[in-house]
């Protein structure tokens, strides 16, 4: 089966077109043909974050664009298609829109049907494209520019959310603490990159709720801490590039730290067997590497599996592997529609 698969939920334009076979996999099963995404980070750099009717301008400049280059890119014709994929939410709803409404015309022209996506879910399946076998019941951990969920996987399609922040995301901490710091949008990578600088230790910034006995998650007073002190040095400290990676070190590894403690509370407290990543965040190495190695220490025997960085951050092939599982779960087109607030479990 040929599975098309459109993403348009946040600032990413994603088409991918995913060889599957008829049955849940084993990972060789699925053969990536294309996998296509049209970045809007320069479109938004200039607002400082997504600013959601530029994206949703840019998504319907780019969508035919991309599902022509996904076809070319996977050498075939669009009569081959046997599914279409598109995320339905989480996410921004102009944005969503977009994918739905184009994935609707597609279908209809294309007699196929379409399988709707839930993105939170894209960004946990899509380690079984690298991953044959996951072990559960998982742990996952997601942390993207707009979602930052403990999620207590039992079984494909059985999911309980047991914790989520209560304001900003973790993504959205590293974009805004960047800015205040004046490094370009996304500031993940920006701020990850610095940090490689400067040893964490020496800038002492809080971290939110860490030891409450719940799953919950909070970082908008960590983004407050973090102008308030940028805001008491002077000015030619403020552009210094010693004081600014300090700072990189230091942000990053307060929300590494909240992340892991939680995640493994969490992990030890559900007698997890997997914990998996997912989410923009994910693509930070120290996230990755001291999650590792805690997890190691304090829950021995435990996997942890994370996507390679260009499935990280969003894409069309995590709305595809989704399809792929769901695919029974066909949808009128009449009644396809984007859901801004669509929740993964309860
Ligand atoms: O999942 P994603 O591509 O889009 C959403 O669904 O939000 O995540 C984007 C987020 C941005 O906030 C970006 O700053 C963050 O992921 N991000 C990172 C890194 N790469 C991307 N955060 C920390 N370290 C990184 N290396
Ligand atoms: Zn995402």
């Amino acid at each position: 089966m040929k599975i098309l698969a459109i993403e348009t939920s946040c600032d990413d334009t994603g088409v991918a077109i995913l060889q599957t076979s008829a049955n849940p996999p084993a990972g060789g099963e699925f053969l990536v043909l294309a996998n296509i995404v049209s970045s809007q980070i320069e479109v938004h750099r200039k607002y400082g974050g997504v600013y959601p009717f530029a994206a949703k301008r840019e998504h319907q400049k780019n969508l035919p664009i991309a599902y022509k280059k996904a076809l070319k890119e996977a050498k075939i014709s669009e009569k081959e298609i046997d599914l279409i994929a598109v995320t339905i939410g989480p996410g921004l709803e102009p944005c969503l829109w977009v994918g739905v409404t184009f994935s609707q015309e597609l279908a209809k022209k294309l007699d196929v049907p379409v399988v709707p996506a839930n993105h939170i879910e894209g960004h946990i399946l899509v380690n079984y494209l690298t991953n044959s076998k996951i072990d559960l019941p998982a742990l996952a951990l997601i942390v993207s520019g707009g979602h930052t969920q403990i999620i207590l996987m039992k079984k494909i399609g059985d999911y309980k959310i047991l914790g989520e922040t209560r304001d900003d995301a973790a993504g959205e901490c590293f974009d805004k603490a960047a800015r205040i710091l004046g490094l370009s949008y996304p500031g993940g990578p920006e701020i990850a990159k610095l940090a490689e600088k400067s040893e964490p230790g020496r800038i002492d910034l809080p971290r939110p709720m860490i030891n409450t006995k719940d799953y919950d998650f909070s970082f908008s007073g960590l983004k407050t801490a973090i102008l308030y002190h940028h805001q008491k040095q002077d000015k030619a400290i403020q552009k210094d590039k010693k004081y600014i990676s300090q700072m990189c070190a230091d942000i990053q590894q307060a929300i590494i730290d909240v992340l892991i403690k939680k995640t493994l509370k969490a992990a030890k407290d559900y007698k997890a067997k997997t914990i998996i990543l997912g989410g923009g965040v994910s693509a930070n190495h120290e996230l990755k590497t001291q999650l590792v190695i805690k997890a190691h220490q304090d829950l021995p025997g435990i996997k942890i599996i994370f996507p390679q960085i260009d499935h990280s951050t969003d894409n069309g092939l995590m709305t595809a592997v989704t399809a792929f599982f769901h695919q029974k779960e066909t949808c009128d087109l009449q009644d396809l529609k984007a859901d801004a607030n669509l929740r993964i479990g309860n």
